[in-house]
C-alpha cells in the first residue's frame, strides 16, 4: 500500500496565495465585468528591460547553431553569470564572496524551501512571525514542526514581530540551531541596520547556529546606511547563507532565475562533532536533484549585472517604489499605522475598525475590488494586519488607492 508523508496533514489550509486566488476567482465569477486590481502577491507587471531581452535573444541565437548550442549546463550555473554576480553584487562593494560560492537556481522560493534538507531532523528552528510561509511549510513537510495548536507549531521557536518591537525580531530566549531572517522583510517591509544584523551574526557564532538570510528585496534599499547583504557584517561568512533573486530585482517572476551564496567557511556538524562544508553538501544536493537554470535565461540574467542593465533595473524599481509611496501616503491619510513602503515594495498596516485580516480582505475585495494579502496568512502575529504590494502599474495603484480612500471602514 502506498502511504503518504503524514507531515503534509499538519499543513494549515492551502498555500496562502492559492487561498487568495481561490477567493478572488469565486468573487469574479459572481461579479463579471468588475475590474479587479491585484496588489496581493508580489508579482511584477513591468516588462523585462531592453538589456535583458538582448541577452535572452543572444541565448536563443546560440541555441540555434550547432557551434554554440548548449545542453546540460554546469551544476552551479555558468561561469559568465556567477562571475558577473560576484563582481556586481559583492566584490565591487568590498564584500568577500567568490564566484565558486554562488549557486544559480530558478528561485529564492525553491532554495529557501529546499535548503532545510541539509540539516538534521531534530534541530531547533527560529522563525519570525509574521513570516514568508515557505520557511514554515517546508519544515512542516520535512517533519520538524510537531503538532499545530493555538495557531502555532509546537517545535518551532517563534520570534514575535509586532508594533512594540517595530516588527524586528529579538534574539531567541531558548537555544536554536537555525534562524530564518528576511530583510527588507516580507511581509512587513521592515529593514535591518548593521547593528541589528551584527546581533544575529554574533549570536550564531557563539551558538554554532546558522542564519538563512533571504535578501530577495535588497534591490529596493535606497537608504545608504542599510546593509544589502549579511556578508557586510564581520564573521557572517562563518554563519550565514544568503538568498537573492532576480524576480523582483529585474522582473524575473515568470522568467525564473535566482542565486544562493554558500561561503566555503560555512560548516555544519555531524553527531560526532565533525564539521562538514555546507557549500559541498549543497553542491551534492543540487547536482543530484537539479539540472540547472536554462542557458537562455542565464544569458538574460547576465545582462542584469551589466552597467546598462543595472541602470534599467534601477529605473523599474524606482517606478515600483513610486507606487509604494502612493500607497503609503494613502494609508497614512487614513490614520492606519503602517510599516514598509520605503526601501521595500511592501506596505504592512493595521486593519481598521478591529476587522480581522480576512474580514478586511473580503471587504476590500467586495467594496473596492482590490486584492491584498491578509496578514494572518503570514502567522499568528499577522492577524489584524494587511499587506499591499507595489508591483502593479501606476494607473492601477492610483485607481486602487482612490477606491480605498472613498470607503468608510
Ligand atoms: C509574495 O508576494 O510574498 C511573494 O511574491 C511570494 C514569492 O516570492 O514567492
Amino acid at each position: 500500500m502506498i502511504r503518504i508523508n503524514e507531515n503534509y496533514n499538519l499543513l494549515q489550509g492551502s498555500y496562502l496565495f492559492s487561498e487568495v486566488n481561490k477567493r478572488v476567482k469565486a468573487y469574479q465569477e459572481k461579479n463579471t465585468g468588475r475590474k479587479i486590481i491585484r496588489l496581493g502577491i508580489g508579482d511584477v507587471t513591468q516588462p523585462l528591460s531592453p538589456s535583458v531581452i538582448a541577452g535572452m535573444k543572444r541565448g536563443v541565437e546560440d541555441m540555434a547553431s550547432a557551434a554554440s548550442f548548449k545542453g546540460y549546463g554546469p551544476d552551479q550555473g555558468y561561469d559568465f553569470l556567477r562571475e558577473a554576480i560576484c563582481d556586481a553584487d559583492f566584490q565591487s562593494h568590498g564584500i568577500n564572496i567568490g564566484s565558486d560560492e554562488i549557486f544559480i537556481t530558478t528561485g529564492a522560493k525553491e532554495d529557501t524551501a529546499n535548503i532545510q534538507e541539509l540539516f538534521a531532523q531534530d534541530i531547533r528552528i527560529a522563525i519570525p512571525d509574521p513570516v514568508y510561509p515557505v520557511y514554515v511549510d517546508s519544515n512542516v513537510m520535512a517533519g520538524r514542526s510537531g503538532a499545530f495548536t493555538d495557531g502555532r507549531y509546537r517545535n518551532f521557536v517563534y520570534l514575535d514581530c509586532n508594533e512594540r518591537n517595530h516588527f524586528t525580531p529579538s534574539l531567541p530566549s531558548e537555544p536554536v540551531d537555525l534562524i530564518y531572517l528576511c530583510f527588507p522583510n516580507n511581509p512587513t517591509g521592515q529593514v535591518a541596520t548593521k547593528e541589528e544584523l551584527k546581533k544575529w551574526v554574533d549570536y550564531a557564532r557563539k551558538n554554532r547556529a546558522l542564519i538563512l538570510f533571504d535578501a530577495a528585496y535588497e534591490a529596493f534599499i535606497r537608504d545608504p546606511g542599510i546593509p544589502h547583504s549579511i556578508y557586510e557584517i564581520e564573521g557572517a561568512r562563518e554563519v550565514a547563507i544568503e538568498f537573492r533573486s532576480l524576480s523582483k530585482t529585474a522582473g524575473f517572476t515568470g522568467t525564473r532565475c535566482a542565486y544562493t551564496m554558500i561561503p566555503r567557511d560555512l560548516m555544519a556538524w555531524d553527531a560526532a562533532g565533525n564539521p562538514h562544508s555546507l557549500n559541498q553538501f549543497w553542491f551534492r544536493r543540487q547536482s543530484t536533484k537539479f539540472n540547472g537554470t536554462a542557458y537562455v535565461i542565464q544569458r538574460a540574467a547576465e545582462q542584469v549585472f551589466s552597467s546598462k542593465g543595472k541602470e534599467e533595473s534601477r529605473a523599474i524599481i524606482d517606478y515600483y517604489l513610486g507606487n509604494a509611496k502612493l500607497i503609503s501616503e494613502g494609508i497614512k491619510s487614513q490614520g492606519w499605522n503602517f510599516s514598509g513602503g520605503t526601501n521595500s515594495p511592501y506596505i504592512w498596516f493595521k486593519t481598521p475598525d478591529g476587522l480581522n485580516s480576512w474580514e478586511f480582505f473580503d471587504r476590500l475585495l467586495s467594496e473596492c475590488q482590490v486584492v491584498g494579502t491578509p496578514g494572518a496568512g503570514f502567522g499568528k502575529c499577522g492577524e489584524g494586519y494587511f499587506r499591499l504590494s507595489s508591483f502593479g502599474s501606476r494607473e492601477n495603484v492610483q485607481e486602487a488607492m482612490e477606491r480605498i480612500l472613498q470607503v468608510k471602514f
